[in-house]
């Protein structure tokens, strides 16, 4: 069990249906079981044709229920002792199959007829090919099991195991536990109807149709905020470079590739922003021509000097702008954090400021964690090393009582 345990004592049943996506139950009942929770495995006929039940018992630490007639598992837990035992019912991968029985009603096997008999609640995640989900009979068959109570966990966007590239993967691992320790513990909404814009990512500078200059920004610090904030009520506005990254649905995601550009979506938020928060990884100059067509090697010239100039400074606009939002900025320092920090809480006009070291391998660019130390013009908060997310909720619940105090005065 892990030092936190979120999960800890919450009896959850891992329904897996027919589908590719079930090979990720591997990897969710272990994070499951690893944050506390009790898994048990209830398989579909189907879902035994992509994984084993010997696999999941593995994983599990219990035996898999398949069979509603089985009189042996019967004698143990039986199928109205396990309905009645769960506080939650994961469907995952939930397949075009499993929902439209379970918008009908069906107790054909062990698993449908689980759903029908539980008082807990049950989470959806479909996990399909796109053209099956966006089926009219698939659209309305979630409607209906939404309607009805039951919560719908994505699915995701991307490639797909026939090739087609769209809506219809299951969420990953990571995302479905994020889901289940929320469901247990959701966060409070302390920034209800409260703006807040976010950036995040690098920017790419280019040279010419092809070639740019850019930083090793991965962005997961940016989206993390960006969905903590929106998981504590916020309406958030993520405006991103070129990252590798998915975002919640309801957030609402700006992709952009230059400084420029950055600097001109967020201003363009300013007549709805509460709180702006700078985590992008801006170029500081960009070259001061983009070639129209991809500049030639040419033979016998050694030595290249590319002309740039500077790029605006986004969240100093944004903090001397009329209206201004409270302004958060991040600074990414390999010395003098503090010193450094101070300087552009200052120079920047900004409420407040999150310094990283990110000359410690284990923290900032790219890496999972991170830790902060935040500085307001007279105050100081230390957030020590942990998952990005976790950082995020705590600098965000700084920002959420320094940001009400300034409000109050
Ligand atoms: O690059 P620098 O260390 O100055 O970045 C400090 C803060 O300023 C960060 O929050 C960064 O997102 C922001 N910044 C910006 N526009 C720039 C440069 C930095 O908003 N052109």
């Amino acid at each position: 069990m892990s030092v936190s345990s979120p999960l800890a004592g919450k009896k959850i049943l891992l329904g897996i249906a027919g589908g590719i996506a079930a090979y990720k139950c591997v990897e969710l009942t272990r994070r499951l079981t690893e944050f506390g929770a009790d898994v048990r495995v209830v398989m579909t006929t189907s879902a035994k044709s992509f994984i084993t039940p010997l696999t999941m018992q593995a994983v599990s630490g219990h035996a898999v229920a398949d069979d509603l007639l089985d009189p042996n598992a019967q004698s143990g837990m039986g199928h109205i002792e396990l309905a009645k035992w769960a506080d939650l019912i994961l469907l995952a991968p939930a397949t075009a199959n499993l929902i439209a029985r379970l918008r009908a009603g069906f107790a054909d096997e062990l698993l449908t007829t689980l759903c029908l008999a539980s008082p807990a609640p049950i989470a959806v995640s479909p996990a399909m090919n796109m053209e099956m989900y966006l089926a009219s009979a698939t659209q309305e068959n979630i409607a209906v099991l939404a309607q009805r109570g039951m919560h719908i966990w994505g699915p995701g966007e991307g490639p797909q195991a026939c090739g087609d590239i769209g809506p219809g993967r299951m969420l990953e691992a990571h995302q479905l536990v994020d889901l289940v320790v929320d469901f247990f513990a959701p966060q409070k909404a302390i920034f209800k109807n409260v703006n807040i814009t976010i950036t995040a990512g690098p920017t790419q500078e280019a040279l010419d149709p092809v070639r740019y200059i850019s930083n090793h920004s991965s962005g997961k610090m940016g989206f993390a905020l960006a969905e903590v904030a929106q998981k504590m009520g916020a309406n958030v506005t993520l405006i991103t470079g070129p990252v590798a990254l998915t975002c919640a649905a309801n957030i609402n995601r700006i992709d952009i590739k230059s400084a420029l550009d950055m600097h001109a979506a967020s201003l363009q938020t300013l007549d709805h922003c509460d709180i702006f928060i700078a985590c992008a990884a801006v170029a500081d100059y960009r070259p001061e021509v983009i070639a129209q067509e991809k500049m030639k090697k040419q033979s016998g010239v050694e030595n290249l000097t590319l002309h740039l100039v500077k790029n605006p400074d986004i969240i100093a606009d944004v903090a001397n702008h009329l209206d201004r939002p409270f302004c958060v900025g991040f600074a990414a320092e390999t010395e003098n954090v503090e010193a450094y920090a101070l300087d552009k809480l200052q120079r920047k006009n900004l409420d407040l400021i999150a310094a990283n070291d990110v000359a410690k391998a284990d923290q900032g660019f790219n890496s999972e964690k991170n830790a902060l130390t935040v500085f307001a013009a007279k105050q100081r908060f230390d957030i020590t090393l942990a998952d990005k997310k976790k950082v995020a909720q705590q600098l965000l619940e700084v920002i959420h009582q320094q940001y009400s105090t300034t409000n109050n005065d």
